[in-house]
């Protein structure tokens, strides 16, 4: 059965201007939100359009030939996304991933990556600079992409078969394509690779074992993502999310022993693990089945400048209205600005979706991912 959504139009513009706090004071490279949160981590979508259209993101019922993408104007220039980026950094942010949509689809990527590569953290180092990619257009882009200065990368594969990745991508791209792409980048000097794999009950989950075993003995490291309920297109079940513990079950039971590896990173998605033998790393990323909100220090910049302090947020805080602002507000206002958003954080939605997940389905107006960012 097709159905027909409500527009998502009206979703994108509900945010708040954020007011400049009164008292100003210049950052201290920390910050820390209501639950004692860092801020380490900024996300920056630089195009809500995408050349695939994955069921579980862009569904094409919804985001068909008469969606309305967002217009050239209200996207976020290099200028705007640096500035902005200077100031997170400020803050204490040490890794920024550009996003999308498709984020190679936008127009000279390279030149963004080169204004960002410039920028150092509060304690003189380069930033971990990373971009997460549909791997289309990777095997062309990859080695301007590691001259522009992008530290590493990951790419999105949801099944080898190409049978099952075409319905996973409904938009005829194939498997090889996306495996020529991680080549690609990995000659380039751009890994190691990850690969994110969305597994959705039903649709590729028997590309598990298959996945796990083309990407054992390589130095990409495969993570399985749990189907979350993001956006409010993609029509979202309890039942069509496989649990990580039984894609690690799966694993092990064809042959592929595992054993638990420590966090790179605190408030790291994954939990990581290595194939016995030291044969290659694999990570689960488990939103639905064992929230990772705890330590969560990720901030997400949409496509159009509004700041989310959550993935599932339904507002975001419209720090392009400052940035374009006759007023022509100073660096250390919209400094304060930040800190204030960050400081009133409370955002927990993966554990309180754990609480009452029903509840939270229907009350809430949640924001597309293609849109925020992944
Ligand atoms: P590394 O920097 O390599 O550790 O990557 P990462 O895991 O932080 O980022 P990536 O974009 O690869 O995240 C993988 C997937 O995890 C995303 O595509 C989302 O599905 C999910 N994810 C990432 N961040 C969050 C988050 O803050 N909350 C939730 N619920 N899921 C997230
Ligand atoms: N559930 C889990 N991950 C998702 N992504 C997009 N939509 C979803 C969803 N509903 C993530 C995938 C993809 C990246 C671009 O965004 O990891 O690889
Ligand atoms: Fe595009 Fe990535 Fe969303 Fe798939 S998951 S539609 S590749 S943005
Ligand atoms: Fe962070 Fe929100 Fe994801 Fe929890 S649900 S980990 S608070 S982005």
């Amino acid at each position: 059965m097709t159905e027909k959504f409500i527009p998502l139009i009206d979703r994108r513009q509900q945010q708040t201007r954020p007011a400049i706090p009164e008292q100003l004071s210049a950052p201290s490279g920390v910050l820390s939100d209501a639950l004692g949160r860092g801020l380490h981590d900024l996300r920056i979508s630089v195009t809500d359009r995408c050349n695939f259209r994955c069921v579980y993101c862009m569904p094409r019922q919804v985001f068909d030939k008469d969606y309305q993408f967002l217009p050239q104007t209200a996207l976020l220039n290099f200028e705007e996304i640096t500035r902005i980026a200077r100031i997170f950094v400020a803050h204490g942010v040490r890794k920024i991933r550009l996003t999308g949509g498709e984020p190679l689809l936008r127009k000279n990527i390279e030149k963004l990556i080169a204004m960002l590569a410039a920028l150092r953290t509060v304690d003189g180092q380069t930033l971990d600079l990373t971009l997460t990619t549909n791997g289309s257009l990777l095997a062309r882009k990859a080695q301007s992409l590691k001259d522009a200065g992008l530290t590493r990368l990951t790419v999105s594969l949801d099944a080898l078969d190409e049978n099952i990745f075409q319905r996973m991508n409904d938009a005829e791209f194939s498997a090889a394509e996306v495996l020529d792409g991680i080549a690609a980048a990995a000659e380039a000097g751009l890994g190691p690779i990850k690969v994110n794999m969305v597994v959705k009950a039903g649709l590729n989950d028997q590309e598990i074992v298959p996945m796990a075993r083309h990407f054992k003995d390589t130095p990409h490291i495969l993570r399985f993502i749990e189907y979350m309920d993001v956006g409010a297109s993609n029509g979202w079940k309890m039942d069509e999310v496989l649990p990580s513990d039984e894609v690690l079950r799966r694993i092990e039971a064809a042959g592929m022993p595992l054993t638990p590896v420590a966090a790179n990173y605190s408030g790291e998605t994954a939990t990581r693990w290595h194939h016995a033998g030291g044969s290659g790393e694999i990570g689960v990323i488990s939103s639905v089945t064992h929230a990772f909100c705890r330590d969560c220090s990720r901030a997400r910049l949409s496509t159009e400048g509004k700041l989310y302090t959550c993935l599932f947020a339904s507002h975001g805080h419209d720090l392009r209205a400052l940035l374009r602002d006759p007023a022509a507000y100073s660096d250390l206002e919209l400094s304060n600005v930040i800190a204030a958003i960050w400081h009133a954080r409370t955002d927990r939605y993966s554990e309180l979706r754990s609480e009452h997940t029903a509840a939270l389905q229907s009350d809430r107006k949640k924001i597309e991912m293609s849109y925020i960012g992944g």
